[in-house]
């Protein structure tokens, strides 16, 4: 005879164990300022005019955004109050050890840290819950408010370094406990990007080294490859789904199903309904945040925290599809930008694409990035 079967009351409790999550959603106002560049390029107003910009941008030798600088007012500050829509996550009994801060990267929104498809089964904030940390995920500025994102200047607002600023305003409220919907306060606070997200958090610890206490760059290294503007296929958000069609032009989207697969997904090591998913899921990036990318990682970063940069070897944004071409890895390499790191490491993750948390191998992904906070902080 087999095992007896779990009374139906005690398997509806583990379920719910299972499925019991401390989250709140809350809105997070930012008042803010950059420097930003002052960019004379006009808004591309059709779908051919966003791919000229993207063979401009990705052009070899050339930097495009300096040719694009306005002659008399090249930086300018910019400034605003911006409402930033967050999900706020503590462990079940309670404030974590400490806070993870989760900036998501280009063609996502917060959920890329939290995928509700098939029950969670790809949730990084599950795993740290479990593993005693709190997490706050917040969705940049740039698509954080249905009312702002119709507003919002795709060139000359919506840039990097504006929303580095509100990663560091986000950080402050947070470590200072002020943060609206947040109560605990924590003695340690980390950073965690992806991509996009692991450039800001790059850019953060740069210019304000104070404010982590520790920073983990996902798909991530210091040579950003062509291949993502390229493969992710952009076009008008507007023109790439139904869903998207009220933001104006100069946001933009990736075109199908497959550019996103190109960007993110990794040949065999992962499942076709998340893909799907996540093109279902896609956000916009604006031309300004992509002319701006390089502006906020030049030079060195004297951070003196604990670094992990972790990077699926099949990654295409930043190991042009093949980490390993060199030795040490590409990943490995950038440890170069950073001048005084109390600790680093590199980790690259075997079959994986650059989308490392939607893959077959992210809990071991999940793993690496919560033994080495476990271990440093
Ligand atoms: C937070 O909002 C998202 C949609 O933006 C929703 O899917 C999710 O269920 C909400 N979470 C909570 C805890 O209310
Ligand atoms: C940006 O430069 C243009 C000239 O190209 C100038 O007219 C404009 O005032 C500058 N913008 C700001 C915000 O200073
Ligand atoms: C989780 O962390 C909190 C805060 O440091 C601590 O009080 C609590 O005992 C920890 N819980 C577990 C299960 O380790
Ligand atoms: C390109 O020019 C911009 C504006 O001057 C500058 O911020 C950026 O660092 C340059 N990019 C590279 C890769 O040198």
């Amino acid at each position: 005879m087999g095992q007896p079967a779990l009374p139906a009351v005690l398997v509806a409790g583990l379920a719910a164990v299972a499925a019991a999550r401390n989250c709140k959603n809350i809105t997070v106002p930012v008042s803010i300022s950059a420097q930003n560049a002052n960019l004379t390029l006009a808004v591309p107003q059709d779908n051919i005019e966003v791919n000229n910009i993207i063979l401009d941008i990705a052009q070899p030798g050339v930097n495009f955004t300096a040719l694009e600088l306005s002659p008399d007012d090249q930086f300018v500050t910019v400034e605003g109050t911006y409402s930033i829509a967050a999900t706020y996550c503590e462990p079940d009994a309670g404030p974590g050890h400490a806070l993870q801060v989760l900036t998501h990267g280009v063609g996502w929104d917060r959920s890329y840290w939290d995928f509700a498809a098939q029950d969670y089964k790809y949730s990084y904030v599950n795993a740290a819950l479990a593993r005693n940390y709190s997490t706050f995920a917040y969705d940049r500025l740039v698509i954080s408010s249905p009312a702002q994102k119709r507003t919002l200047d795709p060139i000359n607002e919506v840039q990097s370094e504006l929303e580095v600023a509100s990663l560091a305003a986000l950080t402050t409220l947070l470590r200072d406990g002020t943060a609206p919907g947040v109560a605990a306060r924590y003695d340690k606070v980390v950073h965690v990007g992806h991509s996009y997200g692991s450039i800001q958090t790059w850019a953060l610890t740069a210019t304000r080294p104070q404010l982590s206490d520790g920073i983990v760059l996902t798909g991530w290294s210091d040579a950003f490859s062509a291949g993502f503007l390229f493969g992710g296929n952009y076009i008008e958000a507007r023109t790439a789904s139904q869903r998207l069609a009220d933001y104006p032009p100069g946001y933009l989207a990736s075109e199908d199903v497959l550019g996103c697969q190109t960007n993110f997904f990794a040949p065999g090591n992962f499942d076709r309904e998340i893909l799907e998913a996540a093109f279902e899921a896609t956000q916009p990036v604006t031309v300004g945040e992509l002319m701006t990318i390089a502006s906020v990682t030049g030079g060195s970063n004297g951070f003196p925290g604990p670094v992990l940069v972790i990077t699926g070897d099949r990654d295409v944004p930043f190991c042009a599809g093949n980490c390993q071409t060199s030795d040490p890895s590409i990943p490995a390499q950038s440890k170069e930008t950073f001048t005084n790191p109390s600790y680093f490491e590199a980790v690259v993750v075997p079959g994986a694409g650059h989308g490392l948390n939607l893959e077959f191998t992210a809990q071991q992904t999940y793993t690496s990035i919560l033994d080495f906070f476990d271990k440093n902080i």
